[in-house]
């Protein structure tokens, strides 16, 4: 496959050419150690030097860096920006979603917002090591408070504010939190989500919250449970502007944010302070190759670990402007990016193959009457992305001038693992290409033997650490060790099957566990299951992903109904509804078959191979069946399935 080259504006003014990337990345797997000690000395401000650069025991998958170093991620992010003279330069540009009303703020305003808010979770008993569940929708409160949090050492778990009650409940009740921040309403495509009253309805009978903060969006007229509930908008009017920001251990958690694994309950990803704000403020310096002025605009959700690390905490750290919008990329029309863009003069831009792939659906009129000469380096992330959303992001939005930066990492890796670097390398459609500073990808076979020839698919693994990798799974190190660390041991097992190709460069091909990719949205399929067989109406269920041209994969939902249940529509609406319910909209199945039967081994196990051929459109061709106890009843599901 041809090499896409390296677009002439993205050599003007580079942070990294390729013979910096490979002496860079020659000496960052030679010794570790010293590549990011000398890292975080250079790009971090510590109150105190750490003494030891990494404590690593991969066998109790305890992972350690800058021992007894002390520092403050909302320092890092603000206060010293400041101090080098940037108080009024824009820190975070916010946009409604309407798209009629935008505010800038400077690191002069975030900072005096910041602490605030942190004065008053202070005054109202919020301390260091305590968990504060945050659901607000894509406001800048919802990034203020997450600063607040990291400024005293609270450690914040964002929940995406499109997730059900039940969603909130049980992430409130695995991170034993006291506090909830949310928001009377959200707004989202025009619509005013009713995010107070879901929150009060997720803690109905959760007894270990003792104050719920309401910031005021639209106004809307909510309950307020008196003794708990408060409007923090009042207590900030008289709360004092500066807050003097936590010494925090290098190790002290950071944040834990939620995903989805191949069990039925999610996982609570746990970040700490030091390495992870180092990793994410690398790897978006040298990514989307930053530069000094830029205006960096980031399209993901706040809820998600994109946000996390590359709205918030990665662009914040490097002094970034970074844009901020609630809304969604179709609304009120398919121009809402490129007009952004152009208003903002975006220098670069970040989303996911699946929005790309409904604006190449909506029509090329919708970029082109838009300016976006500002743009230099257009990133994706995800999902696997296909090569015709890739050719139409490089020729179309990006007319051939920017460099496209097709990321690959994980909730769990804390920031981007594999990507090009905009003026290092060239470019395949749908690779990742090269691995960043200190990671060592390795294919290895279901032995975990290394796989060393090119081409060949195998499990994508990464060998030693890097200082952005999750610590542990809040509450369950076990749980961490026997799902990263137990079937290749010493190394992190991803969950993805990827191979390389002879030029080094990385494919990824997707989860090989039982996780889906829905519009880059990740669920377990046990997790789906369990919540459908949760509405008492399905006996048995088995979710399987199919493909889908917008969403990357959709959710094909097999069920086998309980006696009494009626097959007809009113219970697949009901079935569909209670997924909203109990995980959110973004989960609901596109298509939910009733089946006699499911086909299983004798030994009882589903052979989803099978059903994923079928949710797929295959009628006839399923490969060897002979070890169903019941083949017959493959057939009797095909005649029953359903396209969606
Ligand atoms: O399967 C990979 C896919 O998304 C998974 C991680 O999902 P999540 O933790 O929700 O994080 C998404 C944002 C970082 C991975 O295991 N994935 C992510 N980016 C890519 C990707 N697959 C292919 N190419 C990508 N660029």
């Amino acid at each position: 496959m041809n090499i896409y080259p390296i677009p002439d504006k993205s050599r003007e003014g580079t942070n990294c050419t390729n013979e910096e990337y490979l002496k860079l990345y020659e000496a960052s797997v030679r010794s570790p150690d010293e590549f990011w000690g000398d890292q975080a000395r250079k790009r971090l401000d510590w109150f105190k030097d750490f003494t030891k650069t990494s404590e690593l025991d991969y066998h109790k998958a305890d992972i350690k860096w800058f021992l007894g170093g002390e520092i403050n991620v909302s320092y890092n992010c603000i206060d010293r920006h400041i101090k080098a003279g940037k108080g009024d330069h824009a820190a975070i540009i916010w946009e409604n979603d309407a798209g009629t009303f935008s505010r800038s703020y400077t690191f002069n305003e975030v900072l005096a917002e910041v602490c605030k808010i942190a004065n008053v979770l202070k005054t109202q008993g919020v301390k260091k090591g305590d968990r504060v569940v945050i659901y607000m929708g894509m406001i800048p409160q919802l990034a203020f408070t997450m600063l607040a949090c990291a400024r005293i050492g609270a450690i914040h778990s964002v929940i995406f504010g499109g997730f059900s009650q039940d969603a909130i409940r049980t992430r409130v009740l695995d991170s034993q939190a006291r506090v909830v921040v949310t928001v009377d309403e959200g707004m989202r495509a025009g619509k005013p989500v009713s995010l107070k009253h879901t929150v009060d309805k997720g803690i109905e009978d959760v007894d270990i919250i003792d104050r719920v903060f309401v910031f005021k969006h639209t106004g809307a007229a909510i309950n307020m449970r008196s003794g708990r509930d408060v409007f923090i908008d009042e207590l900030l009017e008289t709360a004092a502007s500066t807050c003097e920001a936590e010494r925090m251990q290098s190790e002290d958690p950071l944040f834990i944010l939620y995903t989805s694994g191949s069990t039925g309950k999610p996982k609570g990803v746990l970040h700490t302070q030091a390495g992870y704000l180092l990793y994410a403020s690398m790897t978006h310096r040298y990514v989307f190759d930053i530069r000094e002025e830029d205006v960096y605009f980031c399209a993901a959700d706040i809820g998600w670990i994109t946000g996390h690390s590359y709205i918030i905490y990665g662009p914040l750290a490097n002094g970034t402007t970074t844009v901020m919008f609630e809304s969604t990329p179709l609304y009120p029309d398919a121009s809402r990016y490129w007009k952004m863009i152009e208003k903002y003069k975006v220098n670069v831009f970040y989303t996911a193959p699946t929005a790309i792939r409904s604006l190449v659906k909506a029509g090329d009129e919708h970029v082109k009457k838009h300016d976006r000469s500002s743009l230099r380096v257009l990133g994706t992330v995800g999902e696997p992305i296909n090569k015709d959303a890739w050719v139409w992001y490089y020729r179309t939005v990006g007319e051939e001038k920017c460099a496209i930066v097709d990321t690959w990492w994980q909730t769990e890796t804390g920031g981007i693992m594999i990507a090009p670097l905009p003026a290092a390398n060239g470019t395949k459609p749908g690779s990742a290409t090269r691995p960043f500073f200190g990671i060592q990808p390795v294919i290895v076979d279901e032995a975990g033997n290394e796989i060393t020839d090119p081409d060949v698919s195998g499990k994508l693994c990464i060998k030693h650490s890097w200082p952005g990798q999750m610590r542990t799974v809040y509450g369950d190190h076990e749980r961490f060790m026997k799902t990263y660390f137990a079937d290749f041991p010493g190394k992190y097992f991803t969950g993805d099957g990827a191979h390389y190709d002879k030029d080094g460069y990385f494919w990824i091909e997707g989860r090989v566990d039982d996780v889906l990719n829905v519009s880059g949205h990740r669920f377990g399929t046990a997790e789906l299951e369990s919540a459908l067989i949760s509405s008492g109406l399905a006996a048995e269920v088995a979710i399987v992903g199919f493909p889908h041209d917008i969403k990357g994969e959709a959710i094909y939902a097999y069920v086998i109904l309980k006696d009494n249940v009626e097959s007809d529509e009113t219970t697949r609406k009901n079935m569909k509804l209670h997924i909203k319910e109990s995980i959110g909209g973004v989960a609901v199945p596109d298509v939910v078959q009733f089946v006699p039967g499911l086909p299983k081994t004798r030994s009882g196990k589903i052979m989803r191979r099978v059903l994923r051929k079928i949710a797929a459109g295959e009628r006839e061709q399923f490969g060897d069946i002979t070890t169903l106890a019941e083949p017959e009843i493959v057939q009797k599901i095909v005649a029953g399935s359903i396209k969606a």
